[in-house]
């Protein structure tokens, strides 16, 4: 008997969903389970969290992460208010309310990045108290603010649907605002990443912060981003503009999942799912993990494989995450998610490469859903997710408990157990495999700008050729508030990534006269460079990057 191409990889297609939907069913409650222990005050793993605060998880050493991140708890959260508001579980409502009080606490917990109105609602991590955290870290780190505004904002969205106005216009609506006042303010500022390493401009914080002032109806009209800024011409987005590294990152993938609104088609400003860039993407950034993890030996190149923060990650030896893995297969969910509902497909030159892979020599155009390519794509896409969460499940170990890596070789768990954000990620991605969507924000209302206006602002990329001794770091201070006015406590810290050269982007005000100089700290010591000052002028618009070596 001969068997055609189409009728075994449809076979395999089948075998993959099958075993994809016994993932699903074992997992969801494994991870609704451990998501839930980890939240305090009650959490059976989150003993001495108070109430309302989630831990990133219950590892206490290396890594140790029994803190509470911001960024970890409005995610984790957004998933059970979604849950929530969509009828899914109501018996969430006193730990809604538990995370709105603790979070307006932490609000108002002063911490080394400020006081509420200094800077403090940047503050990345606290104390499972509600304490500061006062040791090192990078700080501050802009998209916290605004993902907790998106997570209050969806229930206050449901309170005032359900009778319950007077609470969110007096008591909600005050704590929502200083996030995004926060936002407002500081947006076009450089900001340590998701990831808690580059100080640069990055494309999620900028595109959640975008959504979370969108959210903020008295906000809308403040300001309009854009993310076309970030668009690189070898097709993807560029994920951070510091770094120096290839800049290929699930920064991009997650922006697109928690900006998802399905209400807007496949619009690419607002970098929906199933937008051309987002896709094209999307492409790059997997492709970018085939040849760096064994694991993903000897994979088709068409074919899932297991991915991590960015190809170039050393953390906890550099390894496959379980949430930008489960990331993957949610994009691509809720792709399939609006192209069902739309009823085509539209294929442009940005994304062929990214369709190329499931129809071989398809060319631009609209594909409606009575034509044979619709049905060929949908197919091959819902295999192709599929086939993200089955490595996941492949290396989950047998009870279901999800760390935050796995390893690159062995694929056996790496780095902190019970990771409470790696329990939502699979939650969100199987929610929207099975055609479920968290409700619209407004994104097809956006006026989004075709060119990012900043408000009279340049960025200026310094990067300064400097020896350091281990523990060592150079910093930046200048003559502008934007280069903290002199100030060696607050000077910025360049990134090393390039080491021996170090450097920041900073958005500077266009056409104006700038003094700065780096700085050394060393064991709480400072050392300044040579006089005289360095000077530049930045240009009207566009970038200016200068090249210094230390003296
Ligand atoms: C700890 C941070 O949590 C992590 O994001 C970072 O990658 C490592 N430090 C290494 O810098
Ligand atoms: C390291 C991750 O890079 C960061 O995004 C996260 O907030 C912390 N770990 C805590 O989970």
């Amino acid at each position: 008997m001969r068997l055609s191409v189409a009728y075994v990889l449809g076979l395999i297609g089948f075998a993959v969903s099958q075993s994809v939907d016994s993932y699903v069913s074992s997992e969801s409650p494994i991870a609704k389970a451990g998501l839930l222990a980890n939240i305090g005050p009650s959490g059976s793993k989150a003993n001495g969290a108070k109430a309302g605060l989630v831990i990133a998880s219950p590892s206490t050493s290396n890594p140790n992460y029994l803190y509470t991140w911001t960024r970890d708890s409005s995610l984790v959260f957004k998933t059970l208010i979604d849950q929530f508001t969509s009828g899914a579980d109501t018996s969430l409502r006193g730990l809604i309310d538990d995370f709105f009080s603790a979070e307006s606490q932490l609000q108002q917990t002063s911490n080394p990045s400020g006081t509420v109105s200094t800077g403090g609602l940047g503050e990345p991590k606290f104390n499972i108290d509600g304490t500061a955290f006062t040791g090192p870290w990078g700080r501050p780190q802009r998209d916290g603010p605004a993902l907790r505004a998106t997570a209050l904002i969806s229930y206050a969205n449901w309170l005032q649907a359900n009778g319950n106005s007077t609470f969110v216009s007096s008591e909600m609506w005050p704590i929502i605002k200083l996030d995004l006042d926060y936002v407002a303010a500081n947006w076009n500022q450089a900001t340590f990443d998701l990831w808690e390493e580059i100080q640069s401009s990055s494309f999620f914080t900028t595109a959640v912060q975008h959504r979370a002032l969108r959210e903020g109806a008295t906000l809308a009209a403040a300001l309009g981003q854009t993310a076309s800024s970030y668009w690189n011409s070898n097709n993807y987005i560029t994920a951070n503009t510091g770094g120096g590294r290839s800049r290929i990152d699930a920064n991009t993938v997650l922006a697109s999942i928690h900006t998802f609104d399905p209400a807007a088609g496949c619009d690419a400003v607002t970098f929906q799912p199933c937008s051309d860039k987002a896709l094209a993407s999307l492409k790059v950034y997997v492709d970018s993990f085939r040849s760096v993890y064994s694991l993903n030996g000897g994979v088709a190149v068409n074919a899932a494989v297991t991915t991590g923060r960015y190809p170039e990650d050393v953390y906890m030896g550099g390894n496959p995450w379980y949430l930008t893995t489960f990331a993957v297969s949610e994009q691509l969910y809720d792709a399939l998610i609006v192209w069902k509902k739309q009823g085509s497909i539209e294929v442009t030159s940005t994304s062929l490469p990214f369709f190329n892979q499931f129809s071989s020599g398809i060319t631009a155009g609209t594909y409606s859903s009575s034509s044979s390519t619709f049905s060929t794509l949908i197919g091959a896409i819902q295999t192709f997710a599929d086939g993200f969460v089955a490595l996941n499940a492949k290396y989950t170990p047998s009870n279901g408990g999800l760390a935050e890596q796995y390893d690159k070789s062995s694929g056996s768990p790496v780095s902190a157990v019970d990771l409470t954000w790696s329990y939502a990620s699979a939650l969100t991605a199987f929610s929207a495999r099975s055609g479920d969507s968290s409700p619209s924000w407004g994104a097809s209302t956006a006026k989004v700008p075709a060119t990012c206006s900043n408000g009279g602002t340049v960025a200026v990329t310094f990067t300064e050729n400097a020896t350091t001794q281990l523990g060592e770091n150079i910093y930046l201070t200048g003559s502008v508030a934007a280069l903290q006015n002199w100030s060696p406590d607050t000077a910025l810290l360049l990134s090393s990534a390039d080491y021996p050269n170090w450097s920041i982007t900073v958005n500077l005000p266009a056409s104006t006269a700038v003094q700065y100089k780096f700085i050394r700290k060393f064991n709480g010591q400072v050392t300044w460079e040579s006089d005289p000052n360095r000077q530049l002028t930045t240009p009207a618009t566009g970038t200016l990057t200068e090249n210094d070596t230390w003296r």
